[in-house]
């Protein structure tokens, strides 16, 4: 049988106490609007209607091609947001399922939505509501069942008796109704209730009181958490996270402390990757087979290559090749390449920087717009001075070329292959290949002078009146 849905996610969050609207909240780099839509699409819904509302603009940006925007103008309650869908809709074949879910509830899967759309089409239910119980129901609207245990209303938090808010059985907050219960019920509500809002909920004792049937279907706690403030987002995180971790452990990633370590959902894991405590890899970043990453990386849009070792490192839209050593301490900014068996070393900062194959920039260095060639060796301390105060310039290092420690590179310039720069250097003009570039005055020796010099200052102490302690 068909079906429709629709997700609700006009609300703004007050909640959260967050200047953005509720359904942009991230989990597990995931806005949660992304996650609801990514169960809803997989049971295959003829049409998906999102109803945004608060900061609309923001919400309707994550809507992937396909799915409709609705317009509720004002916050007036689920009820309502539900109908101002339900008049885009139009005309719906009365036994055509609408399915109805809430934007703020992340950790919902496809299996459950699937078999709580079938419960109701299997067993010709007017609506299948999902229910679950909960050690602590606190916010979530009670299921208020017969003496027969037939389900009679859902009474919310605010306006529940203390007998009512003894019930642990909640309101998942999902529902699928006939086509024709819902357009039915949505006309009979009223703003009869503490908020003064639609409430959707009303429409299970408005089923019920018209002879409707009402089928609850009961799932486990961790699917149908809503997220309502900034703990149950943190907790929702968490679950997901662990649930990424899992997955692809059971695929053969090694990982030293689930609890530390932070995998985003877009993130690519190979077999055989080693993830040490405080990685925290976010957004398009692939790690290859071997590689071994952290302590203590955050990497975003990186690609690390088979076999690369990064450890107490930032990496931020960088590319780190095969083989490649990264850390401890660097920083690769966006633009950085590292080809295979490169080395971005200890206090190393790269930006807009290509190092070629099996070069080494082991220590304390800032490159900033340049190329380094194959095997080339930068010395400790080498820094690009790549920007003039007005504009950036390139440097290129040479194939194989030896930049001797604490050389300034003053862009542009060039350093030819096999080249060398003696310490120290500040180099203003190119290096041809296979020369020497030397900037710095020549050293003088003086025999003697630091036995002189010991001597003048042992005179002077004798001199001196000695100070009392
Ligand atoms: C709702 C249910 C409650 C259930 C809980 C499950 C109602 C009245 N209560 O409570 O029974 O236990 O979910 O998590 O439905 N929204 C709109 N327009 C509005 C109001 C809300 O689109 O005018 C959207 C929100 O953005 C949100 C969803 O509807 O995504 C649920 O609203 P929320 O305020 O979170 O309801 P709860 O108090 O959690
Ligand atoms: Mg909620």
């Amino acid at each position: 049988m068909s079906h429709v849905a629709i997700v609700l996610a006009a609300g703004q969050g007050t909640r959260m106490k967050s200047p953005l609207p509720k359904a942009c909240h991230l989990v597990a780099g995931r806005p949660m609007l992304g996650w609801a839509l990514e169960a809803v699409a997989a049971t295959g819904p003829s049409r998906t209607l999102v109803v945004v509302g608060h900061r609309a603009e923001l919400v309707e940006a994550l809507l992937p091609p396909g799915v409709e925007s609705c317009l509720q103008s004002s916050q007036l309650g689920t009820g309502h947001a539900t109908l101002q869908a339900v008049s885009l809709l139009g005309t719906l074949d009365p036994e055509t399922t609408v399915l109805v879910v809430p934007g703020d509830a992340p950790m919902m899967s496809a299996e459950v939505l699937s078999g709580l759309l079938s419960a109701r089409e299997d067993s010709g239910a007017d609506l299948a509501i999902l229910t679950a119980d909960l050690a602590d129901p606190t916010g979530y609207g009670r299921v208020v069942r017969n003496p027969d245990s037939s389900v009679q209303r859902v009474v919310e938090q605010r306006d529940a008796d203390p007998a009512t808010l003894a019930i642990t059985e909640v309101n998942a907050g999902f529902y699928a109704f006939a086509a024709e219960t819902l357009v039915a019920g949505l006309a009979a509500l009223s703003p009869d209730n503490d908020q003064g809002e639609l409430y959707l909920t009303d429409l299970v004792g408005i089923t019920v009181g018209s002879g409707g049937r009402v089928l609850p279907v009961s799932a486990d706690e961790s699917v149908v958490s809503g997220i309502n403030t900034q703990t149950q987002l943190a907790a929702a995180n968490t679950a997901r996270r662990r649930a990424i971790l899992e997955e692809w452990m059971v695929a053969g990633v090694a990982v030293t402390d689930p609890d530390r370590t932070y995998v985003d959902f877009r993130v690519e894991l190979a077999a055989g990757v080693q993830l040490y405590p405080g990685v925290h890899l976010e957004g398009a970043t692939v790690v290859g087979s071997g590689a071994v990453v952290g302590p203590d990386v955050f990497a975003i849009d990186a690609t690390i290559g088979p076999g690369a070792r990064v450890w107490y490192a930032v990496l931020r839209q960088a590319e780190v090749g095969p083989g490649c050593e990264v850390g401890p301490y660097a920083s690769l900014r966006p633009g950085t390449v590292l080809r295979q068996g490169a080395k971005a070393g200890t206090f190393v900062e790269l930006k807009q920087t290509v190092v070629g194959e099996d070069a080494k920039v082991p220590h304390l260095s800032y490159l900033g717009d340049a190329i380094v060639g194959a095997g080339a060796n930068v010395g400790a301390g080498t820094i690009t001075c790549n920007f003039d105060g007005h504009q950036k310039h390139q440097t290129r290092i040479g194939e194989g070329a030896f930049v001797g420690s604490n050389t300034m590179l003053v862009a542009p310039v060039s350093i030819g292959a096999g080249a060398v720069t003696g310490a120290g250097s500040v180099i203003t003009k190119d290096v041809e290949d296979g020369a020497l570039g030397l900037e710095r005055s020549p050293q003088r020796n003086l025999p003697g002078y630091a036995a002189k010099r010991r001597a003048r200052y042992r005179a002077a102490e004798r001199d001196q009146p000695t100070e009392g302690h």
